[in-house]
């Protein structure tokens, strides 16, 4: 049976601007995924107790929505679109009956975020199809993976925030992922600054930051909208 790590490896694919390599370098890293079966069992188990403690009950349509989405993936025309455009043509359809579990199961303050998820890979993966090789070929820079004293303490801070609301059972808003995303930015700021020597490297992420930014915006437009409508 297959599993969400196809879905995990698309995104990781486009993270890494495959884009530009060509669609060959982009599939070749969605097969290597699929061929490592092994961890695919580990990541299901962990998704679904994930899945189970933020939907409860809905370990089950979230795997069949998954399976749907998978099955939309696998029939995308491989030969005749780019990278570029089968994400910007599918990525939405195709994930959409997971969106929709999501929606359906998830309280109130959370059921923007299934959509907002899907915008900001959207968002990010056009910004990356848009801009020149040099930044793309930044964004895999490994220096990116230096993780010192000062940024160890932010993952951790995000750890425990991330902890928190799944202990309370709670599930942030998408106001509330994007404010916890600003409360990042100086972390961002200071690992780059330490990690990564190169400006263009530092301005790479910094330019995907601003797209993610770019979307919460959107986002906080559009929830401003619905509160005047009440008046
Ligand atoms: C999931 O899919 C299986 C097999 O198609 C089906 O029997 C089952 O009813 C589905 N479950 C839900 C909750 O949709």
């Amino acid at each position: 049976m297959k599993s969400l790590v196809w879905i995990v490896a698309l995104l990781a694919a486009v993270h890494y601007g495959s884009c530009m390599d060509s669609r060959e370098a982009f599939l070749e890293q969605l097969r290597s995924v699929r061929a490592q079966m092994s961890t695919e069992a580990m990541y299901k188990r962990r998704l679904m107790t994930l899945v189970e403690s933020i939907c409860p009950g809905y370990a089950e349509p979230v795997e069949n929505a998954t399976l749907k989405a998978i099955s939309c993936f696998e029939l995308l025309d491989e030969e005749s679109e780019t990278a570029c455009s089968l994400v910007k043509n599918s990525f939405k359809t195709c994930i959409s009956p997971i969106v929709n579990v999501f929606e359906e199961c998830l309280p109130a303050t959370g059921k923007q975020l299934p959509n907002f998820a899907v915008d900001a890979v959207l968002a990010v993966s056009e910004h990356i199809c848009r801009i020149d090789g040099e930044h793309i070929i930044e964004l895999s820079n490994k220096c990116f993976r230096n993780v010192n004293y000062r940024t160890q303490k932010c993952i951790k801070r995000n750890q425990a925030k991330v902890q928190q609301y799944l202990r309370d059972k709670k599930f942030p808003s998408v106001q509330e992922t994007c404010e916890l995303m600003d409360s990042n930015k100086a972390c961002l700021d200071s690992h780059l600054a330490s990690a990564c020597g190169n400006s263009i490297t530092r301005e790479a992420f910094l330019d995907v930051f601003k797209v993610l930014k770019n979307v919460c915006n959107t986002y906080s437009q559009s929830s401003q909208n619905n509160i005047e409508l009440l008046y």
